[in-house]
Formats: structure tokens, C-alpha cells, sequence
């Protein structure tokens, strides 16, 4: 494992390295960390496949690539979601299509095994299809078109309307675990090695296990000890060597493992919620990465179902709140980051941050962990600069100022100033960068004589313990106005306040925050922990480097 994390992580640093030879670049999010961006504004005005996290641009200056490209699948609704989802899938068409029920998902779950076509959702209208799906079936020009479940799931008008003259077909059992049994025939008409159970409610578990293409999903009932005939069936007819639980035992019980699998080996795919237990499928699906990461929201599940046709990469959950990417969604694209991250669904369903913070996720900065030069070097009030007289061999000079900083934190500084710019605050400028031992003495010096060495310890940090002496600082100015404290009263330090993590920079010293900094409320000062540990900084409502500092390391030696 560590070999494949290694070799993942290798890529990523050569995705990096590009980047800083300008050959990607990378566009910053939305203006406010809360809104939408404008052309996410209505899912509908989605353009499937749209790159959204990343611009094809180059431009004069070269930015370290702070994320995967991202895109959307999506429509204005699920039928929609479903069509962009089987046009990624099936570009060049396909031989089958099949329909499925768009408002119970049991038979669509089932359907994630099927590899020779897409599965597009139906109303249950009876005789009409909604726009996008008679669109997408025209384009896909199948042979056949197959009715995932009886007729009550989909109608034969609906079916006949569907295949317009083509074979049209119907994979229908008695009930779901009977329909499951039939698709896994299907899919699997010479056996498999490995079968998965699911427990027969729409759950996380079993839409995440869509994506797993070594063995099909047959359903049992949620908690009972006696799984279905069909299902038992359908595993003796199939014949695997093992048959594998995907959830927790309160879903699919330890006795219909037992039973299901009649004296083969079992075994149990379960996290301690639904976003691990998918984390833990895509490990197993995918094993040695993937070129994508598919995000889909964990408790809708509508756009998650319709991705078990997906076969380039898992597909990982997100909870309805925008804020907050699971522990276990970012640990996975951390450890195996994909080339894109690719939501499914619109922004109800994946919000523009959730997307965003998964693309930031995927990437390395070289410099991730802690030690001399480094971005996770940590410099308090009592832990001085080590060697203390240290000065980083790479400082380069910031525009055409005096100012000087590390390579990353300059062209990242740039991206921030743009990203500012482009939000109607352009009157940002730096007014201090490295600082050496000596200047930081002067500094210090400085403010003892203007105010007193009780206060000036609270503004400045005595020589040998400023953060400016690693290059990875900078204090920002508004030309808007004329001093430090009023920074944050301007446009531009409202601006940097809430979005200075999107550039991989934190508010080192935040206001109401002496006790842990030993400082007074600093919003001018930024200091660059690297997008990563910024944006996870930021999701996980953490406010001081102080104490996320270990954790940021950690998170680096994945
Ligand atoms: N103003 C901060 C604490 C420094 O001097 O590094
Ligand atoms: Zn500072």
C-alpha cells in the first residue's frame, strides 16, 4: 500500500512541478466562500463536463497548481443528471440502454454492475420520457433498451415510447431482490469471483458499491438474518469464491452473510458511516487510483445511483452541508489523488466549496511537512526559527518591489492578488515579506521604543521567533487606507479574510485568539501553510496554526 501512495504521491509532485512551469494554472474559486459561483448559480445552466475548477489559460505568470481540474456532471434534475452522466460514460454510444425508476433507486443500484450501457431514469408518467433522456437515447442509437424492474417500476408505454422501434426488453423479478438477482445474471453471465450484499433500502452503501465492477450487488432485507431466495439463489448461481458485506452489520446481519454465502468466505466492507464505507469501496474498486473522483451527495443519493455506470474512478459521498467535506471523501483523494474531480449533480448536490476543496485535495506541494524550509514549520512566541539565523536560500523578489518571499508563496501571493482583483478589490499591496533575524531586530526594537516592550510583545515577535524570517509570511496593505488596524475595515481585508485559504494562505493570528497566538488580532498578516492544510483549515472550522500545525503534518504523511 504505501508503494502505490508513494508512486500516487510522485504523480502528484510531477502534476505540481508542471504546474510551476506554467504549463496549468489554476483559477481561484468564487468571491465569497459561501456563494456560488455565477455560472453554478442554476445547476441547469451547467454545461456537462464543464471545467469549473480549472482555466485551460496560461498566462505570462507561472502558478504552482493548486488543484485537479474540476468539472460538473449535471442537469436541472436527476433525469437530466442521469443523461449528462451517461453521455460521459457512453460517448460513443452504446449497445444497451436501460431505464430505471427515478423515484425508488433499488433497481438502479442494482444496475451499477452493468457495463454495456447506461442506466437513464423515467418518470413514472406513464407513456412519456422526460426531454433529456429521449435526447440522450437518440444520441446513444442502442440496439436494445432494457426496463430495469416489473411494470409498475417502469410501464411498457414507457418502454415502448423509450425503444422506438428497437428491441425493447425487461430485466423485471417479483420484487427488488429478484430484479438485483436478474441484473447480476446479466452482468455477470459466467459467474463472479466475488458477489456484494446490500441492504434493500436505498442506501449509501450499496450506491457506492456501483462503481465495483469485480462482482454484481444483490440486495437483503436491512437487518433480517434470512436473505431473500432470489438472492440466495442468484450467489449459487453464480458462484463466487467470496461474498462481501457492504455496510454495517445492522444493514446486511453477520447470519445473512452467513447464509447468503453458504460456507464461502465472507467478508465485511463497512466504515463507521456512509462516507467511509464508500472511501473504502473506491479503495477496493480502485486500488491503485484513478484517473477521476466522482463527489456525489450522500443523503439525496439520485446523482450517486446514476454513477454506477462510471467506470474511471469512485464515486465518494458529501453531506448536504456545503461546508464541510468528510474526513474519509478527502483522506481518499488525498492518498489517491485522480487527475479531476468531477461532481455529480448540481450545486444542491455537491456545493461549489465541497467541489472545490476535493479538487485542492488531490494536490501536493512538495514542501508539505514540517522541518527548516518547509511549508509546516511552525514559529510561535516560544519556539524560535531553528537554525535561528536561518534564511531561506530562494527568496525572490515580489513584483518590482524590495520585498522578497519563497517561490510558491510569491506566485501564490499573485493568484491571491488576482483572484482579489478579479473581485473588484484591487488595491492590495504588500507591505512586508521576509524579514531576517536582524530586520526582525530593528522591527521589534521598533515597536519597544514607540510603545513599549509589554504592548510591542503583543504586535511583534522578538528576533529569531517572526514567521517572516521562513519567506512564508507577508503583511497585506489596502490602498483604501492608512495604517494597520483599519486593514480589515476595507474592501480588499474583507476580501483576504475570507478568502485567503483558497490560496493556501491562513490569518496567522486571528482576532480574539491572544491566548493561543500570543498575539493581538492581525488580519494583515497571512501566513502560507500550502491549499491543502489551508482549505482543510477552513473546513474544519480550525483557527490556529498553533494547534492545527501537528495535524497539518499528519494529514502530509498520509
Ligand atoms: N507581527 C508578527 C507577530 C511578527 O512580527 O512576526
Ligand atoms: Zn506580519
Amino acid at each position: 500500500m504505501a508503494g502505490i501512495q508513494k508512486r500516487v504521491r510522485a504523480r502528484a509532485v510531477l502534476t505540481f512541478v508542471t504546474g510551476l512551469l506554467g504549463l496549468t494554472l489554476v483559477v481561484p474559486g468564487p468571491a465569497s466562500a459561501d456563494m456560488p459561483a455565477p455560472n453554478e448559480a442554476g445547476s441547469a445552466a451547467v454545461q456537462p463536463e464543464a471545467d469549473l475548477g480549472a482555466a485551460a489559460t496560461a498566462t505570462a505568470t507561472a502558478t504552482p497548481m493548486v488543484a485537479v481540474p474540476s468539472s460538473r456532471l449535471a442537469g436541472a434534475n436527476r433525469y437530466e443528471t442521469a443523461a449528462a452522466i451517461s453521455r460521459a460514460s457512453f460517448p460513443w454510444g452504446a449497445r444497451t440502454a436501460y431505464l430505471a425508476r427515478g423515484d425508488l433507486f433499488a433497481d438502479a443500484i442494482a444496475a451499477g454492475s452493468l457495463a454495456d450501457g447506461p442506466v437513464l431514469l423515467v418518470t413514472s408518467r406513464c407513456g412519456s420520457l422526460p426531454e433529456a433522456v429521449a435526447t440522450e437515447l437518440g444520441r446513444l442509437d442502442p440496439d436494445r433498451v432494457v426496463a430495469l424492474g416489473g411494470s409498475l417500476a417502469v410501464c411498457d408505454e414507457t418502454l415502448r415510447v423509450a425503444a422506438e422501434g428497437r428491441t425493447a426488453e425487461r430485466l423485471g423479478g417479483a420484487d427488488r431482490f429478484a430484479t438485483a438477482a436478474l441484473i447480476a445474471r446479466r452482468a455477470f453471465p459466467e459467474g463472479a469471483r466475488t458477489v456484494y450484499l446490500a441492504e434493500h433500502r436505498e442506501s449509501a452503501d450499496a450506491v457506492a458499491g456501483g462503481t465495483l465492477t469485480d462482482g454484481p450487488v444483490l440486495l437483503v432485507w436491512r437487518g433480517s438474518a434470512v436473505p431473500a431466495d432470489a438472492t440466495v439463489a442468484a450467489v449459487e448461481a453464480l458462484g463466487p469464491d467470496r461474498v462481501v458485506a457492504l455496510g454495517g452489520a445492522s444493514a446486511v446481519t453477520d447470519q445473512a452473510l452467513a447464509a447468503a454465502a453458504a460456507g464461502r468466505t465472507t467478508e465485511r466492507v463497512a466504515g463507521a458511516n456512509r462516507y467511509e464505507t464508500a472511501a473504502l469501496i473506491a479503495a477496493r474498486a480502485f486500488p491503485d487510483g484513478s484517473d477521476r473522483t466522482y463527489l456525489a451527495n450522500g443523503v439525496t443519493m439520485a446523482d450517486a445511483v446514476a454513477g454506477g455506470s462510471l467506470s474511471r474512478g469512485p464515486v465518494l459521498l458529501v453531506p448536504p452541508e456545503c461546508r464541510v467535506l468528510p474526513e474519509a471523501t478527502w483522506r481518499r483523494i488525498s492518498s489517491a489523488p485522480p487527475a479531476r474531480v468531477t461532481a455529480l449533480g448540481g450545486t444542491a448536490a455537491v456545493c461549489t466549496e465541497q467541489l472545490a476543496t476535493g479538487a485542492r485535495m488531490a494536490v501536493f506541494s512538495p514542501w508539505e511537512s514540517a522541518g527548516p524550509g518547509r511549508l509546516h514549520d511552525l514559529v510561535t512566541k516560544t519556539r524560535a526559527v531553528d537554525p535561528l539565523h536561518y534564511v531561506p536560500s530562494d527568496l525572490t523578489p515580489w513584483r518590482t518591489t524590495r520585498h522578497e518571499l519563497r517561490p510558491e508563496v510569491d506566485t501564490m501571493l499573485e493568484a491571491l492578488f488576482d483572484g482579489a482583483a478579479a473581485a473588484g478589490k484591487s488595491g492590495l499591496y504588500v507591505r512586508s515579506a521576509f524579514r531576517s533575524y536582524e530586520e526582525q531586530q530593528e522591527t521589534y526594537d521598533y515597536w519597544v521604543d514607540l510603545v513599549g516592550r509589554e504592548e510591542a510583545d503583543l504586535i511583534s515577535a522578538r528576533p529569531g521567533h517572526s514567521e517572516h524570517q521562513l519567506g512564508l509570511a507577508v503583511d497585506l496593505g489596502s490602498r483604501s487606507c492608512d495604517g494597520w488596524d483599519c486593514f480589515d475595515d476595507t474592501p480588499e481585508g474583507r476580501w483576504v479574510v475570507s478568502n485567503a485559504h483558497r490560496y493556501g494562505f491562513i490569518v496567522r493570528y486571528p482576532e480574539g485568539g491572544t491566548r493561543v497566538t500570543g498575539y493581538s488580532y492581525e488580519p494583515w498578516h497571512l501566513r502560507y501553510v500550502g491549499p491543502r492544510a489551508a482549505w482543510m483549515m477552513h473546513v474544519r472550522d480550525r483557527r490556529y496554526w498553533d494547534t492545527y500545525q501537528p495535524v497539518a503534518v499528519a494529514d502530509a504523511t498520509l
